[in-house]
């Protein structure tokens, strides 16, 4: 097993690792398509909460577990509460990323074929009006062929990837990418900003309308706030599991947080100014980004066409890229657990996670066209694995996390990982507080949100 296993080389791959896995189509496509259903700033600001008072706390949850064990979620639990249930969680640790790998590598492929638009100059014909380009984006989506080539073509990737190993493959990707992404959305975001009529969609960013903040809103806030820091599914406790032994947990939580959250916000006004300005519906779906960015895009090259199209390549190249590190923590994750628990190749264990995933995804882009029609439980395929995953499978892991942490392990192990022995004074100084947030409050608004949404 130990051959198998890798380390992360310095604290900067560290940080760049997770940021990379927290940082992905889930601030890029999924956060502003959130905000845009769920009402606008009122739900940013829950999510805003959501992140500093619950992510912060289930994010060293996980992490403790990962690094004091340097196992994944089946043994972890294994190791340290022995000949208990708590060790099943590794099952919902791999089946839940493996569910949103399934979806999330449709909107890969998606990605794809518009990073493969722009190299063909897709966006800088004046002659497409905007309402042309959705119904481009409309009739690729409800097709069955192309969708399906691509979405096997992002899984192949991810595979290739995870299959080199971690230092070889997870390491050297995430370590160029992710500086890279986040110049690349900053730049969208001055761009989007100067738009004419940018000013409703900064509106609708800044001004909270409480009015529609519904219990299912909080729900999908917290939701969104677990699925963008890849929490709750073991993702972050099997990178954490990977940590050098005196990496200091609570400086790579807190930087991985704020630039997880610095690029949603960021990603948020890049999209919705430009949503506001080309008059297209906030609440479109999962569809908003790529229905947006080809406006910004055309009317960029309206007055610069060379630049906007550089523009484009760099950006549908970044979302990729951005979806290639998040996606590989996902599929890191069941290959992981195969590895180390079932003692296969890393070769075997992805294959078989491959084929998982393929499958479902299949059904998960079908549901934009032939099996539309179907539902479960009121939604399409791909909404109910997408909503499935943030808004019940990543909240119900996590609130399993934390109560580990805060009730299961005693708090001396817990200080002990936190502060790293007692050398980190100054984790060891805000421990109580930290403690606390793990013990009390994390799973009492976590239940209570969830349990508001139930009744309500
Ligand atoms: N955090 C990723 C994103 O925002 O795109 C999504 C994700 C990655 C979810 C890894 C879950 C996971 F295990």
């Amino acid at each position: 097993m130990a051959a198998q296993r890798g380390n992360f080389g310095s604290r900067f791959t560290a940080i760049m690792a997770m940021a990379g896995s927290a940082i992905g189509l889930g601030n890029i496509w999924r956060f502003p398509y959130m905000v845009g259903q769920n009402g606008g700033a009122a739900f940013i600001i829950v999510y805003l909460l959501s992140a500093v008072m619950l992510c912060i706390p289930i994010f060293l949850a996980e992490s403790i577990i990962g690094k004091r064990t340097q196992l994944s979620t089946f043994g972890a639990m294994e190791k340290l509460s022995p000949g208990t249930r708590w060790k099943w969680m590794g099952f919902l640790t791999v089946f839940t990323p493996l569910i949103i790998l399934s979806f999330y590598s449709v909107v890969g492929g998606w990605s794809i074929e518009y990073l493969f638009k722009s190299l063909g100059f897709a966006f800088t014909d004046p002659a497409v009006s905007r309402e042309g380009h959705s119904a481009i984006f409309g009739a690729f989506i409800t097709s069955v062929r192309k969708p399906l080539i691509l979405h096997t073509v992002f899984l192949a990737l991810n595979a290739v990837i995870v299959m080199a190993g971690v230092q070889k493959g997870i390491e050297k990707f995430t370590k160029i990418t992710t500086p890279v992404l986040f110049v690349l959305v900053v730049l969208i975001m001055v761009y989007s900003l100067t738009l004419p009529g940018a000013a409703a969609g900064i509106e609708y960013m800044i001004k909270p309308d409480f009015s529609k903040l519904t219990s299912s809103a909080m729900l999908s806030a917290m939701g969104q706030s677990f699925f963008s820091l890849s929490l709750g599914v073991g993702c972050i406790l099997t990178y954490a599991s990977y940590l050098r032994r005196d990496e200091n947990l609570l400086s790579t939580g807190l930087c991985t947080a704020v630039f997880d959250l610095g690029f949603a916000i960021i990603a948020g006004f890049a999209i919705m100014p430009a949503v506001f300005a080309a008059g297209i519906e906030p609440g479109a779906g999962p569809g908003l980004i790529f229905e947006t960015l080809p406006f910004i895009f055309s009317t960029m090259g309206a007055s610069a066409p060379m630049l906007s199209n550089i523009v484009a390549i760099l950006f549908f190249t970044t979302i990729l890229f951005a979806a290639l590190t998040s996606s590989v923590s996902m599929l890191e994750t069941g290959v992981a657990y195969l590895v180390d628990e079932k003692k296969m190749s890393r070769l075997k264990a992805t294959s078989i996670i491959f084929v998982g995933c393929w499958i479902l995804g299949v059904f998960c882009s079908l549901s934009f066209g032939p099996i539309s029609d179907f539902h479960i439980l009121g939604s399409t395929v791909f909404d109910f694995c997408d909503h499935m995953t943030s808004d019940f499978l990543m909240t119900f892991g996590s609130l399993l996390f934390v109560l580990f942490v805060g009730w299961k392990m005693d708090r001396e192990s817990v200080y002990d990982e936190f502060t790293n022995g007692g050398t980190l004074r100054g984790n060891g100084r805000i421990f109580g507080v930290v403690y606390f947030f793990i013990r009390y409050i994390a799973p009492v608004v976590i239940v209570t949100i969830f349990v508001t949404n139930l009744i309500l």
